[in-house]
């Protein structure tokens, strides 16, 4: 069975006294013994706080992005090498936001696996299409696209970590896909790595765009969305436990 797996994904939000409070609530509650296993991935500068408390807590910490090289003259840019220094066990690959905002194109997802495999780091990649492309029926045929471009540089190596299906249009806008939308994509996404080999076969995936406690249920009962990378829902620190314990009560056994 894949592994179960609820993401939160602080985007650009937090300070030290944010990740001091969050981490307060959280203790005590759902974690550890959640059922599944729990990452946060917050803004880089967060990284050596929340490391202090991982183990006590039994969640995994993520950067958000690294960059292909493992040193060097790039200016603002951080290595996946000093992700795991600061306490990374995890990084997204291609968020949406990072292929929309700042062009990250297919070739450079394919490379920041590459660096974040080289570093030790489990890769969660992203993908998902557009409202356009859903509309202009390419949904299935991007997505795809997206997969192949890091499953052919990696191969069963991305199989350490996890997919997240995320479309565009439902990343913090408050539409969602539908279950069986959303299962209808993750189905095919297995068919690819199936196609590919049974390990990655076996990969967690997960369902991203407006996550919320109260839909949280239902995406999970769906036999092929292991999980969820949440977004704006993870900063309240009361809505991401109810969304893990939804996984507890709904997810697939
Ligand atoms: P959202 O973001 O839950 O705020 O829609 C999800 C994501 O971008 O990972």
């Amino acid at each position: 069975m894949p592994q179960r797996i609820v993401a939160g994904n602080w985007k650009m939000n937090g300070s030290r006294d944010f990740a001091a409070a969050y981490l307060a609530a959280l203790a005590g509650d759902v974690l550890p013994g959640s059922g599944c296993d729990v990452l946060l991935f917050p803004p880089a500068t967060l990284l050596p706080l929340l490391a202090t408390r991982v183990e006590e807590l039994g969640i995994e910490l993520g950067i958000q992005t690294v960059h292909p090289e493992p040193e060097g003259a790039f200016t603002g840019e951080i290595a996946a090498e000093m992700a795991v220094d600061a306490g990374a066990t995890w990084t997204l690959i291609g968020h949406s936001e990072r292929r929309q905002l700042l062009g990250e194109s297919d070739a450079d997802t394919a490379l920041r696996a590459l660096a974040a495999r080289r570093a030790g780091l489990k890769p969660m990649l992203c993908v998902g299409e557009t409202l356009v492309e859903r509309q202009g029926g390419d949904a299935e045929s991007v997505v795809t696209r997206q997969l192949d471009a890091v499953l052919d540089v990696l191969g069963e190596d991305l199989a350490a970590g996890g997919i997240a299906y995320e479309p565009v249009w439902a990343i913090g806008t408050g539409e969602t896909a539908s279950p069986e939308m959303a299962q209808a994509m993750h189905g095919m996404i297995r068919g690819v790595l199936r196609r590919r080999s049974a390990r990655l076969a076996e990969m967690p995936i997960l369902y991203g765009g407006s996550v919320k406690p109260a839909n949280a249920a239902a995406l999970f009962a769906e036999v092929d969305i292991d999980g969820a990378l949440v977004g704006g829902a993870s900063l309240d620190p009361a809505a991401f436990q109810a969304i893990i314990k939804a996984m507890e009560t709904h997810g697939n056994p």
